[in-house]
């Protein structure tokens, strides 16, 4: 049996029935990106011969790793791809240049305080050294952004995150501000280092990673989103160059550019990281993707 199959009359039939493609009303967009899902899957089935235990299987790990989709979508490499895909849109559309943009991840936690000058975005005891960052926001001329928010979150020394924390043991917005910045863009923080991040243990993501013979450890990292007025909003991260997983990130969010080395002193550990964002094309620019995300 081939592909082929899947093009026989009773197949497409099936399909432009299921999709809702012969009816009058629905979304066409939807009926046709439908269409062509389930159709890319049939093709699956039939190459790769999958048998009814192992499609049902199959269904059984999807419904059973729905609460951790946002987190198998950057493990399988797709959260990436996402930007892969944006960054070609952007060289065809003519734009480029500025602070690479890398995977948001799904951590992020909506209404975080926001906090002005030099700011301390631990709220939690933390036994661990202190991370001092510094630098500025520009735009493409290198001049000052006015007007910026740059959204921070990171994990505890332990890799956990406040609000998803398993232990149950962090206050909420630990390790989470957003630095409102004044005319000169720029920005100064310290905070408890964070550590690196491994996915649940026997979670769904996990038990996936294992059979794929992959690990789910990420290094450790610091999320950001810039925004302000006139500017195309940017997400981004930076991870540490001198962590064990700085070049093998099981969620492919480190990238060129975004790998700076801190400077360790003591207890303390130094980052000096600018931001340059692009000027926006059009106002959707400044707003931020219809992604889900958490509030606490
Ligand atoms: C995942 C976790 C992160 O902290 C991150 O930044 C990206 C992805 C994850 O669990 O998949
Ligand atoms: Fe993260």
């Amino acid at each position: 049996m081939t592909e082929d199959f899947v093009q026989t009359e009773a197949v497409q039939t099936l399909l432009d029935k299921a999709s809702g493609i012969s009816e009058d009303g629905g979304n066409d967009r939807l009926q046709t990106i439908t269409r062509d899902l389930v159709e890319g899957i049939m093709k699956i089935i039939v190459r790769h011969d999958i048998n009814e235990s192992e499609f049902w299987q199959a269904i059984g790990f999807l419904q059973g790793g729905a609460d951790e989709y946002g987190l198998i979508v950057p493990a399988v490499g797709l959260e990436h791809f996402m930007d892969l895909v944006m960054d070609a849109r952007d060289a065809e559309a003519g734009k480029s240049g500025g602070t690479p943009r890398t995977i948001e991840g799904p951590l992020y936690v909506e209404g975080a305080p926001i906090v002005e000058g030099d700011a301390n975005l631990t709220s939690d005891p933390d036994d661990t050294d202190t991370l001092y960052m510094t630098g500025q926001v520009t735009g493409p001329d290198g001049e000052p952004v006015k007007g910026a928010l740059l959204h921070v979150w990171h994990a505890n020394s332990k890799g956990f995150y406040s609000h998803f924390d398993p232990t149950g043991e962090q206050t909420p917005f630990n390790n989470r501000r957003r630095l409102k910045l004044g005319d000169d863009g720029r920005y100064q923080f310290h905070s408890k280092m964070p550590a690196g991040y491994a996915c649940p243990p026997d979670g769904p993501t996990d038990q996936l990673m294992k059979m794929l013979g992959r690990h789910g450890n990420r290094p450790a990292h610091v999320h950001f989103f810039v925004e302000a007025p006139g500017y195309r909003t940017l997400t981004t991260q930076i991870n540490f160059g001198d962590d064990p997983f700085a070049k093998d990130d099981f969620a492919f969010g480190t990238r060129e550019g975004l790998l700076p080395m801190p400077n360790r002193q003591g207890d303390s550990a130094m980052i000096a990281f600018d931001f340059q964002l692009q000027r926006a094309a059009a106002p959707s620019e400044t707003d931020f993707s219809a992604r889900q995300r958490a509030h606490a």
